[in-house]
């Protein structure tokens, strides 16, 4: 077992603990809203950066963060619309099931705690952060997809992009 795949449960462990409001609200929202305020706290504090994200980020208090994660994680997930091809989707499943994609990420790119949930996510988006990731241009992640990405050719970002964005 590699060092990462002991490490990052440990990590996503202990960050959606620490994030959790103190008073007695159920937890299932207490980690949804970890989730997402960790996802802004990244950008306030420049372990990752984005033009548009960086100022907007850099503004808000704690408190601000926590209602905004609070309310993105009451809505339903809008499905992806764009247009994917049967044949790619079946190699990015295949290249997700022999990545190991769900070590981390659960059957279905369903998410857990710190690490997100990308089922139905749009298909540029996934494909622009794999190849950041890959890139280093993204490092946000305590190596685990940088890793990952140095393993995938640009076929197998599209392919991936393809299978995640099909997802419900
Ligand atoms: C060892 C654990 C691990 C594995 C294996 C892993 N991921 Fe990730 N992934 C993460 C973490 C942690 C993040 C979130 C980084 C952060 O905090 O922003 C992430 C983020 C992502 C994101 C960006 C999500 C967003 O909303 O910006 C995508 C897309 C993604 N992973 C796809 C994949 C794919 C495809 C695979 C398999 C090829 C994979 N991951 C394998 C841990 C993992």
């Amino acid at each position: 077992m590699k060092f990462h795949q002991l490490f990052v449960p440990l990590v996503a462990g202990f960050l959606s603990l620490a994030l959790l409001p103190a008073s007695g609200q159920d937890i299932a929202a207490g980690k949804a809203k970890a989730q997402a305020c960790a996802a802004c706290q990244d950008y306030k504090e420049g372990r990752r950066t984005d033009p548009v994200m960086t100022p907007m980020a850099t503004s808000l208090s704690r408190q601000e963060m926590i209602d905004i994660a609070n309310y993105f994680a009451a809505q339903p997930a809008k499905p992806s619309t764009y247009k994917t091809d049967d044949a790619k989707i079946k190699l990015g499943k295949a290249k997700a099931d022999e990545t190991l994609c769900s070590m981390c990420h659960l059957g279905a790119f369903a998410g857990q705690n710190e690490i997100p949930r990308v089922a139905g996510q749009q298909y540029d988006y996934v494909v622009k952060q794999l190849r950041d990731f890959k890139a280093r241009k993204r490092t946000n992640d305590a190596g685990n997809m940088t890793s990952v990405a140095q393993t995938l050719s640009d076929a197998d970002i599209e392919n991936l992009a393809q299978y995640i964005t099909s997802l419900r």
